[in-house]
């Protein structure tokens, strides 16, 4: 047991104090800088309250550099947020030589392009850095913005001034008029490790890599701060633009570096697929002497109007895909496996590792997946096994060392009740996972789901991210989504009001409180991802939205699909994209009244607008087409892409709500049944005329 606070001497208490402070910089610094907490946060709010008693006992003790003086770490208002006038995409992986081919297939496919046609491709270094868009007005840099969401980013404009790889004016006389450079902040290694011997040698914490110490720097409310720190940037491509001067990617970035701008000097413009992979090879040589970053290759399809036809789909280029390289890989010992609860209930087995540096990054938990994999691996606690970590993801484990097994590994037994909520866990057939069935009653269900509601692809209400939500929850201030809304009212008799506990201030609680108001209206895609309901991502939550426009439609459908043999059911089923999972899925959240009921309150607290069609003028805007037969001029993927990319819906059978059939040769029942209701019928010329490509 710990000493009593209030029985210990001011030499004990100064002692403690200088080990808690010591402590808690740490828990802050994995927390903020790393995202890799090590403890829950009810250890750590204990510590707090442990070093703020005994600061309340002896007021000496109080530093400057007292984590108590500390509010929060990362800055939680002070940019701006900026409305990307294009969306700033991501790109989709390839993790060996077999991916990409298959890219440079699909691309042929979708295309059709026949096998003597040249597809070069453009290959250049991936920048482990953090991407901006740089905007000029007649050549003048008038806007800087990170990516933020991908459709919204922060107003960095000071801070990007000072970075002297942007010209503050375009070099040359060739530029557009407007002109969105897009590209890479980055730090060059030894610059991170200058930075870090000074952050350390003036008692402040380190960065964990490059690329956090440059999102650390650009990321500063203070331009001056920024200014003082080593940043770059490499152009990698374009936003918006008035007009295109070159008809390549390859021209394009020749003429950006004639602007003024660094483009990597590695990039290539390849003939072929495995000319193309040659430069990957090359580039992985270069690796370990850059003075940079890079985790992989991008490659891009070199001719700009074939990009443009390619466009795009969930949120990523169908022109472009990265190579990653493999995954760095470390060895360490696995001290114990958690079960950690998701918010639809899959238990996930996590190991807990000896801390382990893999790649410049300390790893301490590992994703086992679910069961079966532990058992196909035959992981035991106490054994010796080889972690991974590329990119992003979630470190794993890949296998474990068998000659290091000690004798005492014990093997894992995996829970059949939830431990959170000791509801029965059970496993559906012909899936890996086992579910808490304890639903809304489990804790840990609840939690995840409130968590998700505010995530940033969700409600995205700043300055309450994980750590708020599960200290409010934890307090009994929120309970379901509705309450979240319902907090600025209960303040008043909220016992202890927000304002008066740990971490929070009358301004503090002020500026969250007009946060979530700015949130009181939604639009239906972010509201139904919100939800949380199985397999509806955001990719599912759009196809939904932009087919049913309004919340109150989809409920209405919703509702009448519940009949298996309902035309509304077909309807459903016939959303290009949703399969009979998905629409089960969502038939089962919206069969459950205790759902029903938490959407009506939070119904009652928000507003969700209606989706709204990409403003666009085309005369398929909001239709539903149907294409059936051979098309001879695109191939079908690319006219249900350029279909959908003019705002119109795509279905897989003609029914009433069918507004134009497109018929090739060959087609069969589904002409038939348009002539039958009248539907109109266009060919694939007419079709292309339709769409702008005749
Ligand atoms: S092209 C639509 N090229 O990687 C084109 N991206 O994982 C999208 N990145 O958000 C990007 N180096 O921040 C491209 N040479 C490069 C890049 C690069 C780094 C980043 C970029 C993007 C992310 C996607």
């Amino acid at each position: 047991m710990a000493q009593a606070v209030e029985e210990m001497t001011l030499e004990e208490a100064g002692e403690e104090h200088a080990r808690l402070a010591a402590e808690i910089r740490e828990h802050d610094r994995r927390y903020y800088e790393k995202d890799a907490p090590t403890v829950s946060d009810a250890e750590y709010d204990a510590l707090r309250a442990r070093l703020l008693a005994m600061e309340a006992r002896f007021p000496e003790l109080v530093t400057s550099d007292s984590p108590s003086q500390k509010v929060g770490a990362a800055p939680a208002a002070g940019f701006a947020k900026v409305r990307h006038a294009r969306p700033m995409l991501s790109l989709a992986n390839a993790f060996d030589d077999e991916d990409v081919r298959d890219f440079a297939e699909r691309v042929r496919r979708f295309l059709g392009l026949d096998a003597e046609e040249t597809l070069e491709l453009v290959a250049e270094p991936k920048i482990d850095g953090l991407s901006c868009s740089l905007r000029y007005e007649n050549g003048r840099l008038v806007q800087a913005a990170t990516r933020g969401d991908g459709q919204e980013g922060e107003d960095v404009t000071a801070n990007v001034r000072t970075i002297d790889d942007v010209p503050a004016n375009l070099r040359g006389k060739e530029w557009p008029e407007v002109l969105e450079v897009r590209g890479e902040v980055y730090m060059t290694k030894p610059d991170f490790l200058k930075l870090n011997d000074n952050q350390e040698a003036s008692g402040k914490p380190r960065f964990a890599n490059p690329r956090n110490a440059a999102a650390g720097s650009l990321r500063q409310l203070d331009p001056a701060v920024t200014k003082s720190r080593p940043l770059r940037f490499f152009a990698w491509g374009w936003g918006e633009i008035s007009e295109l001067p070159r008809d390549r990617q390859g021209a394009m970035m020749a003429l950006i570096a004639e602007c003024g701008f660094t483009v990597n000097p590695e990039l290539k413009v390849c003939d072929t697929v495995e000319g193309a992979l040659g430069v990957y090879r090359h580039i992985e040589e270069l690796r370990a002497g850059l003075p940079y970053d890079i985790d992989g290759v991008v490659y891009k399809v070199d001719r700009l109007d074939w990009q443009e036809r390619l466009g795009m789909v969930s949120r990523a280029p169908r022109w472009a895909i990265a190579h990653k390289f493999a995954a760095e890989q470390a060895q360490t010992v696995i001290n114990d496996i958690d079960i950690q609860v998701g918010r639809t209930g899959a238990l996930t087995p996590v190991a807990k590792l000896e801390p382990v540096t893999v790649g410049g990054v300390v790893v301490q938990n590992a994703t086992l997946h679910n069961e079966d994999e532990i058992a196909r691996k035959d992981i035991r606690i106490g054994d010796t096994v080889i972690v991974q970590r590329a990119g992003d993801v979630i470190p794993q484990v890949v296998a474990v060392v068998l000659e290091k097994r000690p004798k005492d590994a014990r093997p894992f037994e995996f829970p059949t009740v939830c431990p959170a909520c000791g509801s029965h866990a059970e496993r559906e057939e012909g899936e890996a996972v086992r579910r808490c069935t304890g639903g809304l009653i489990c804790p840990a269900q609840r939690v995840e789901r409130l968590r998700h509601f505010v995530s940033r692809d969700a409600f995205d209400i700043e300055g309450l991210g994980e750590k708020q939500i599960a200290a409010f929850w934890r307090d009994k201030r929120i309970d379901t989504p509705a309450d979240i809304f319902r907090l600025e009212a209960h303040e008043a008799t909220a016992d202890p009001p927000l304002k008066e506990t740990e971490g929070w201030g009358e301004r503090s609680v002020a500026n969250l409180f007009a946060a979530i108001e700015a949130r009181r209206a939604i639009g239906l895609d972010r509201f139904l991802y919100a939800l949380g309901i199985r397999h509806i991502g955001q990719e599912n939550a759009r196809l939904l939205a932009r087919h049913y426009l309004s919340f109150g439609a989809l409920r209405q459908a919703v509702d009448a699909a519940q009949d298996a043999e309902s035309e509304a059911y077909a309807e459903l089923l016939d959303i290009d994209g949703i399969g009979p999972k998905v629409a089960q899925a969502l038939l089962d959240f919206f069969g459950e009244a205790h759902n029903r009921q938490a959407v009506d309150d939070l119904l009652g607290e928000v507003t969700v607008t209606d989706f709204e069609p990409p403003a666009m003028e085309s005369p398929v805007a909001g239709k539903t087409l149907v294409f059936t037969g051979t098309l001879e001029r695109m191939s079908r993927d690319e006219a249900k892409a350029r279909a959908q990319s003019m705002g119109a819906k795509v279905a897989g059978s003609v029914s009433k709500k069918t507004d134009l059939v497109i018929a090739g040769p060959g087609a069969g029942s589904k002409l038939a049944k348009a002539r039958d209701l009248g539907v109109e019928v266009i060919d694939e010329d007419a079709w292309m005329t339709l769409a702008g490509m005749a």
